[in-house]
């Protein structure tokens, strides 16, 4: 019987690394999956998550379940780092969160419960966004749209046209937004943009429902936590997906929050109820050990400030990536890539063709997805040279 299933085309994003396995030209690079590395090109465990580790080692006394909702102090210290010290909303009770596996599980535990609420509702999400956000929310059966979001002519938002499709979502529709470090193209909303988002959610009514994946890589924890602050200062709803797989490097740990900021406590009280239920009929609970250690790093003043001083290293490591990349670019093709350096986070989309992103995997062996989103942690001293030669060969 289950022959009838067919063999389905390698993963967009995850696909690549497999590829690149396989690729024997000495000189290849990996710009493709979205995973933080040094100048040696290792991605290693942050020294906060190394101590953190030793913490737990020495005092973990039991392998028994954890409570359903995850760690709590995972859960709260998530929400405060996100919210704020003393956000009203955590004051007067308003959230709903579960600890969930990695950003994915997040996003998949909300689609779960948009589709519990109203199984008609509209998904909007940018053009582009990313390769896994279609698969995760329409899996749960949700409808999707996309609203212009990047124009790859200009290498920014198409924020004129966002606006206009966004004036006409319905009430009761959903509006995926990108907390900060846009993935795939890097460019972010500014703060005067967000103001405008939330008066369209405040005008139409729509639900916005936040991913956010890199806080803390585009400017600082702090201005990329600004909207989902702002929306949550302002809205009697929104939906939140965090993953701890970049900043704090758990990739594989599967560290994500699914949080719900709801009217009031006793929506909030039912819907605790639905995250964990629909939780319980996926999975149950989420691992321990990955929210445990975010737990103890977060509720320890000298963790934390490491970790943030680790967050500060990888961001600044990345800007100055973008810098130079622009650079070398210009030195080799007189060519203006400087959109590089004024997008943030982790991704850059290079606006060049998918035949162009073949030819730079087939003929020079730099790796990345099709789209022209590159990793711009994949970038060292070493190769940028070989990177800027490759994409001037191909434009
Ligand atoms: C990425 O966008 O490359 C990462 O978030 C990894 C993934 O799961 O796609």
């Amino acid at each position: 019987m289950l022959e009838v299933l067919e063999q389905l085309p390698a993963d967009p994003i995850l696909g690549l690394s497999a590829a690149f396995k396989q690729e024997t030209n000495p000189k290849k690079v990996d710009l493709g999956v979205g995973v933080y590395k040094d100048e040696q090109g290792r991605t290693p465990i942050l020294h906060a998550v190394a101590k953190a580790q030793n913490i737990l080692l020495a005092n973990e006394d039991s392998k028994t379940y954890i409570s359903p909702q995850g760690v709590q102090g995972f859960i709260d210290g998530m929400l405060e780092l996100l919210l704020g010290k003393g956000h009203k909303t955590l004051i007067e009770q308003r959230v709903a969160a579960v600890q969930a596996p990695g950003g994915c599980g997040s996003l998949r535990i909300l689609a779960e419960l948009l589709k519990r609420a109203n199984g008609d509702l509209t998904v909007w999400v940018s053009d582009p966004t990313w390769a896994n956000h279609i698969p995760l929310i329409g899996s749960a059966g949700l409808k999707i749209e996309t609203y212009p979001y990047f124009d790859k002519n200009t290498a920014s938002i198409k924020f004129d046209q966002m606006v206009a499709c966004l004036e006409k979502v319905n009430k009761g529709d959903v509006v995926l937004l990108h907390g900060c470090c846009h993935n795939p193209t890097g460019a972010d909303l500014t703060k005067e943009q967000w103001n405008k988002v939330l008066e369209l959610a405040q005008q139409r009514g729509f639900l916005p429902f936040l991913d956010i994946a890199y806080l803390g890589f585009g400017d600082s924890i702090e201005d990329d936590a600004y909207g989902v602050r702002l929306l949550a200062d302002n809205l009697p709803e929104v939906i939140i997906a965090a993953s701890c797989s970049k900043n704090f490097g758990l990739y594989r740990e599967r560290v994500g929050l699914a949080a719900i900021i709801s009217a009031n406590r006793q929506s909030r009280d039912a819907l605790q109820t639905q995250i964990q239920a629909i939780a319980r009929a996926i999975y149950s609970m989420p691992p321990s050990y990955g929210g445990a250690l975010v737990d103890i790093i977060l509720n320890n003043d000298e963790l934390k400030s490491l970790w943030m001083d680790e967050v500060t290293e990888m961001r600044e490591r990345m800007q100055t990536l973008r810098r130079l990349l622009a650079d070398k670019i210009k030195e080799k093709s007189g060519k203006d890539f400087d959109f590089i350096t004024r997008q943030k986070g982790m991704f850059s989309y290079l606006c060049i063709s998918p035949e162009q992103v073949k030819r730079m995997r087939s003929e020079h062996a730099v790796y990345f997805v099709d789209s022209s989103r590159v990793n711009i942690a994949g970038i060292s001293h070493q190769n940028v040279d070989y990177i800027a030669e490759a994409l001037v060969a191909v434009l």
